[in-house]
């Protein structure tokens, strides 16, 4: 399967920074870059996106629901579809923690952006209190069940997951492989029975949280990992190039 690897820069860079680091990444891409690479850029530096090797897709770090209407300061997925948005983050811990996303809200935004050619990336993940207390197990089912509900098994190709433990996100603190590959099981065993075998087989599930130039490599060999989703090491264009390397 094709490695993923999808940067969210979160509220990092003004036009100038992203401009300086767009020209640093399209001058040191390897020539033989045989990985899918999407950048999730703030929604001010999305029509930037243009000046970025083409062989590099832009993404949106969240999007509204609804397709147009009174929402002041919100965002549709027309709006991001228009400057050549490919890819979106929907359900990012941090916007389900600090903007009250619910599972249900989820489910409506991940129905809008499919409908609308929008691949989405969709963030779950457990907290240290949900793990400690051994219901990681629970927490996947819960955000997945509701956030696929509806969903047809065709439909998933239009679907990343990103398993990203919310104890590991921003915290240097990378999840052991054998959680990681705990976790990639759960994910998959859902899917197998929700949807079918194949589906689950052909699900494509990344990691996020705390990966670096230094951790990629081990991760990546973790048995149904297809990427990752990088936070931090992604604001540094060179770390970035040696992680999709
Ligand atoms: P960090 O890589 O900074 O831990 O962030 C991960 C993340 O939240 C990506 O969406």
């Amino acid at each position: 399967m094709k490695k993923i690897f999808v940067a969210n820069f979160k509220m990092n860079k003004t036009n100038p920074e992203v401009l300086d680091y767009i020209q640093e990444l399209n001058n040191h891409l390897p020539e033989s870059l045989s990985s899918d690479v999407c950048l999730c850029l703030p929604y001010t530096s999305l029509c930037l996106g243009k000046f970025l090797d083409e062989r590099i897709a832009v993404g949106a770090q969240n999007m509204h629901e609804e397709d147009f209407g009174p929402f002041t300061g919100e965002i549709s997925a027309d709006m991001l579809c228009c400057l050549g948005v490919k890819y979106v983050i929907i359900g990012h811990s941090e916007r389900r923690k600090y903007f009250n996303e619910t599972n249900e809200k989820i489910n409506k935004k991940i129905k809008t952006a499919l409908r609308h050619g929008l691949k989405v990336v969709l963030c779950v993940g457990e907290t240290k209190v949900q793990r400690n207390s051994k219901r990681t197990t629970e927490i996947l089912s819960q955000q997945i069940e509701s956030a696929l509900s509806g969903i047809f098994e065709n439909e998933l190709k239009g679907i990343i997951i990103a398993y990203e433990p919310v104890w590991a996100i921003g915290t240097g603190k990378v999840a052991s492989s054998e959680d990681i590959e705990e976790a990639v099981k759960t994910i998959r065993k859902l899917i197998s029975s929700h949807y079918s075998k194949q589906a689950a087989q052909d699900q494509k599930i990344l990691y996020g949280g705390s990966l670096t130039s230094g951790t990629a490599k081990s991760i990546l060999k973790i048995d149904g990992i297809c990427g990752a989703l990088v936070g931090g090491a992604s604001l540094d264009p060179n770390e970035f190039i040696k992680i999709i390397s």
